[in-house]
C-alpha cells in the first residue's frame, strides 16, 4: 500500500491538531507510512474472528477511487476498531505507542529521543546555543554567540528542509540537547548531529548512547549504507565518543573553521569521520548460531546465508541474516538478542517477518517463527505458506562449521519468483542449487 501525496497533507494536518506540532513532508511521509504498519502491526497475526473485518477494510480501500484516497489515513485513525483499542488502552497511551511505533520516539536506558522541536524548546536553545563552553567547536560558532532572538535560533536550526531533528529527554523528562541527520544523499549516505547541550550532563555516556540510538536508526529505519560527520580536529571529546561509537577518521579539510578553544578564537580543521553499515561475516553468524545453541534455542539458516552454507562457500555478502525459530523461543531469542544491543524494526510488509531485530552496526536479522504440533510436525501458518516438517532438514557448512538450515527445496520453492521479482543473483544461486541437489524446476 502506498501513500498518496493527499494522504501525507492529511497526516500532517491531523498530526498537527493531536500535537500542533508541523511535520516535513520528509518525516511526515515516514510518519504516516509507519502508523500505517502499527495498524497493521495491531491486528498482526490477524486474530481469525478479525480476518473478515480486516479484508473488508483491505478491500474497501482499494475500492477507493484515487482522488478520494484523500481520507484513507483519517479513515484509519478513526476506525472502529481502532477506537476500540484506543478505548481499552486510554487515548494518552494510544497516541504515545502512535509515536513510539512510528519512530516519533527512540527509547534508550538514559534517554528518550523525540522528533521534532516544540515552540517551548527555543528560548531553552537559545540560552545553550548562545553559551561559548558548549558551543566552542561548532563550525558556525563565532556566528551563534551573536544570536539575540529565538528567531534567529530557529532560522538557524530548521535551514535544510529534509533534516530529522530529535529532541533529547533523560527517562525523567528533562529536556537538555538535540540531535539530528541530514544531508540525505538517497539511501547512500547522510550525515549525523549531536549536541548535548546540558553541561551537567556531560560524561555521563549519554553522547554514546544518543549515537547508538540514531545510528541504529539511519542503518536500519532507514536503510543508509553509510553516516558521516564533520567535526573540529580539536574537539577531543567528540572524536573520542564518535571512535567509540564505530566512526573512523576519514580526512582533515586544514583551517576549516574558527573554533573557541583553551580560552581563545583560532582556526582549526575539520575533520571528516564515518561509519559504513556493517553486514554479517561468516564468523559472526557462526558466534552467533554457536551461542544461542549454548542457550538452548535451535535456529535454522535461511535466506542468502542458507545457500552458501549448502553450496559449501560464501559467494556474496548478505545484507541479512535469515533465521527459522521455534515460535517458542522467540521470546528467548529477542531477550538474548536485546541484551546484544539489537532492537526490534518494524518493516513494510513484516508479515513475512515474526521479528527483524537489528544493531547500530547495521547488522540485521529477519526471524521466522514457526509452530510445532504434538507429533512434532510444523503447523502451517496462516499469513505465511512458511515452512513444513521436510522444509527444516538442511545441513550445510558456515565457515567450517556444520549449521541447521532449510532445504533445498525450501529455497528453491520460496525463490519461485510469485513473492517478489527475482535479481539477478537469485537465479544464480538457484540454478547452483538445483545442480548440486539434482532439483527439477
Ligand atoms: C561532545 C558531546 C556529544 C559528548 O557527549 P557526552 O554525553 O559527554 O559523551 P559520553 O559521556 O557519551 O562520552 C563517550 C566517550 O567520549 C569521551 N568524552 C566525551 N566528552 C569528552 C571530553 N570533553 N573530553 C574527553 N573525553 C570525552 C568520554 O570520556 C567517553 O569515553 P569513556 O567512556 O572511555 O570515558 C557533548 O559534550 C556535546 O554535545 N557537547 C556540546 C556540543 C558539541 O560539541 N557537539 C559535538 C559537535 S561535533
Amino acid at each position: 500500500m502506498s501513500l498518496t501525496k493527499e494522504d501525507i497533507e492529511k497526516f500532517k494536518k491531523l498530526y498537527k491538531e493531536q500535537y500542533d506540532e508541523e511535520l516535513n513532508d520528509f518525516v511526515a511521509y515516514e510518519a504516516a507510512n509507519h502508523l500505517v504498519n502499527m495498524i497493521r502491526a495491531v491486528y498482526k497475526p490477524i486474530p481469525k474472528a478479525d480476518e473478515d473485518l480486516y479484508n473488508k477494510l483491505e478491500k474497501e480501500h482499494e475500492a477507493v477511487p484515487e482522488d478520494k484516497k484523500i481520507d484513507f489515513v483519517k479513515h484509519l485513525v478513526e476506525d472502529a476498531k481502532l477506537t476500540e483499542f484506543k478505548n481499552e488502552i486510554g487515548e494518552k497511551k494510544y497516541w504515545e505507542l502512535v509515536r513510539m511505533a512510528n519512530g516519533m520516539i527512540l527509547q534508550g536506558n538514559q534517554v528518550n529521543l523525540k522528533k521534532n522541536f516544540l515552540k517551548e524548546n527555543y528560548p531553552q536553545l537559545l540560552a545553550w546555543l548562545t553559551d561559548l563552553e558548549i558551543i566552542g567547536y561548532l563550525y558556525s560558532a563565532k556566528r551563534m554567540v551573536g544570536f539575540r532572538t529565538t528567531k534567529d535560533i530557529k532560522n538557524f536550526l530548521v535551514k535544510e528542509k529534509d533534516e530529522i531533528f530529535w529532541r533529547i529527554y533523560t527517562n525523567d523528562d528533562k529536556f537538555i540537547g538535540y540531535t539530528s541527520l541530514c544531508s540525505f544523499q538517497g539511501k547512500e549516505q547522510c550525515e549525523f548531529n549531536i549536541f548535548i547541550l546540558d553541561k551537567n550532563y556531560w560524561g555521563k555516556s549519554i553522547g554514546l548512547e544518543v549515537t547508538r540510538l540514531i545510528l541504529g536508526y539511519a542503518f536500519n529505519r532507514l536503510e543508509m549504507k553509510k553516516v558521516v560527520l564533520e567535526t573540529s580536529e580539536f574537539h577531543q571529546g567528540a572524536i573520542k565518543l564518535y571512535e567509540k561509537a564505530g566512526f573512523r577518521k576519514v580526512k582533515v579539510v586544514p583551517n576549516d573553521r574558527t573554533v573557541f578553544h583553551n580560552g581563545e578564537w583560532v582556526l582549526s580543521g575539520s575533520l571528516m569521520m564515518e561509519i559504513v553499515k556493517k553486514e554479517m561475516q561468516d564468523k559472526d553468524v557462526i558466534d552467533l548460531y554457536a551461542k544461542l545453541e549454548d542457550l538452548g534455542i535451535k535456529i535454522w539458516i535461511d535466506g542468502g546465508w542458507a545457500v552458501d552454507a549448502l553450496l559449501g562457500e560464501q559467494t556474496r555478502s548478505h545484507e541479512d541474516l535469515d533465521v527459522a525459530v521455534e515460535r517458542k523461543n522467540l521470546t528467548k531469542l529477542r531477550e538474548y538478542l536485546e541484551s546484544k544491543g539489537y532492537n526490534e524494526i518494524k518493516r513494510d510488509e513484516d508479515k513475512m517477518w515474526d521479528l527483524v531485530m537489528g544493531d547500530d552496526k547495521g547488522h540485521e536479522l529477519d526471524i521466522h517463527a514457526f509452530s510445532l504440533d504434538d507429533k512434532g510436525s510444523v503447523i502451517a501458518e496462516e499469513y505465511w505458506d512458511g515452512y513444513s516438517s521436510n522444509s527444516l532438514t538442511g545441513s550445510g557448512i558456515i565457515d567450517g562449521q556444520t549449521v541447521r538450515c532449510v532445504s533445498p527445496e525450501q529455497l528453491v520453492k520460496t525463490h519461485d519468483g510469485t513473492k517478489r521479482k527475482l535479481k539477478d543473483s537469485d537465479h544464480e544461486d538457484m540454478d547452483a542449487l538445483c545442480s548440486k541437489f539434482g532439483i527439477k524446476l
